[in-house]
């Protein structure tokens, strides 16, 4: 075979693969470290048994979806959120769904935002079951108003909730983690905690707050290398965020879901979560195209990422103006197109 052949054949076999791997990443719903973990990693029916695992924002939406998946890989729950009664609820399914008990299953209300209680109820969790394996900081709000119609209040409410009452229940856990040298520490943060969108000033704030705090904390934990901390970055994802999203008084909120046809399922989410606990993944994003793309755009090309954000962003206003979902109605098309 001449050298010019073999060339060409390695040019076709380059062109080829790159054609592969672009429709690959057309229909990927995860970054692509974390889809290879799914693919080749450790699976999370192997690493994530006999754990005991405390998951904030438990009685509804991700929360809830995880601790269902987590009951079924038969570890030891603490379930936490301010409804009481929900949480109940998501205990009795968690029971009726999988071999644990009611001994297994400690209900813990706990609200983020009441910083003083966070050391007691960190005690009680260990009396209960004398050690923590996984923190999972998932209780927060989102929101859907123009900064220049909203109340300072909703921007102190947001960091209070969705950062310093993290900062805080993490404080508390990490001794006990630092103690037994081992842990592993989960937020979901989101997509907005690295890349931005208009209607959300304030949530966008307190997510890239938490992204800097943790990734902060880790290098400062390097002598621990048993004690894992995990940035968990979902786009959209079916869920009742946008109805409790604050709008621009801290006393409202939106109030209605909207159309949620063309965010990511619940279940999808939660196992890509379990992958990224499994494998001890740093960050992971969750989103499926063209918010996945985004968040590349933003990470490598800033540039183009701010353009297309521009044009893109003017349009999220214009719908949540029409009282539509901000984002359903121009994505919806490409997501037909592709699904
Ligand atoms: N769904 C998405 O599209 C999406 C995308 C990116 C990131 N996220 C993040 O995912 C996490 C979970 O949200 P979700 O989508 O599952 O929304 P969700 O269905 O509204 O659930 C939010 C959870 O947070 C809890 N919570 C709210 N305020 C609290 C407080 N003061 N103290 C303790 N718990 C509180 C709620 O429970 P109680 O009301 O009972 O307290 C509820 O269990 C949030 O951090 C959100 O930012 C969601």
């Amino acid at each position: 075979m001449s050298w010019e052949l073999l060339l060409s054949l390695l040019a076709l076999c380059a062109l080829l693969a790159l054609v592969v791997q672009l429709l690959r990443f057309l229909r990927a719903d995860g970054d692509l470290t974390l889809l290879w973990a799914e693919w080749q990693g450790r699976r999370p029916e192997w690493e994530l048994t006999d754990m005991v695992v405390w998951v904030t924002g438990a009685s509804s939406g991700i929360g809830e979806e995880l601790v269902y998946q987590l009951s079924k890989l038969g570890v030891s729950l603490v379930l936490s959120a301010r409804r009481v009664q929900e949480l109940e609820r998501v205990k009795r399914r968690c029971l009726e769904n999988s071999n644990l008990k009611g001994k297994d299953i400690l209900v813990l209300p706990l609200d983020l935002t009441d910083i003083s209680s966070h050391e007691a109820a960190t005690k009680v969790v260990l009396q209960e079951f004398g050690k923590i394996d996984i923190l999972v900081n998932n209780g927060g709000k989102s929101q859907r108003s123009l900064c220049v119609e909203t109340n300072l209040d909703v921007y102190k409410e947001l960091i209070e909730l969705n950062y310093l009452g993290t900062v805080s229940l993490t404080k508390c856990v990490l001794p006990h983690m630092i103690e037994r040298k081992q842990g592993k520490i989960v937020t979901v943060n989101s997509l907005l905690g690295i890349i931005a969108a208009p209607l959300s000033s304030g949530y966008c704030a307190s997510k890239h707050a938490l992204r800097g705090f943790f990734n902060g904390l880790r290098t400062e934990l390097t002598s621990y290398p048993g004690i894992v901390i995990s940035n968990v970055c979902p786009g959209p994802v079916q869920s009742n965020i946008v109805k409790n999203a604050l709008t621009t008084e801290v006393t409202k909120t939106l109030g209605s879901d909207g159309d949620q046809s063309h965010k990511m399922t619940t279940s999808r989410c939660v196992r890509l979560m379990l992958i990224s606990m499994a494998n001890d993944l740093k960050e992971v994003w969750i989103a499926e195209q063209p918010f996945l793309l985004m968040v590349y755009l933003w990470q490598y090309m800033p540039t183009w990422a701010w353009w297309i954000t521009n044009k893109l962003g003017k349009k999220r206003i214009e719908n949540f103006k029409k009282g539509l979902d901000a984002d359903s109605s121009y994505f919806k098309t490409w997501k037909t197109k592709h699904d």
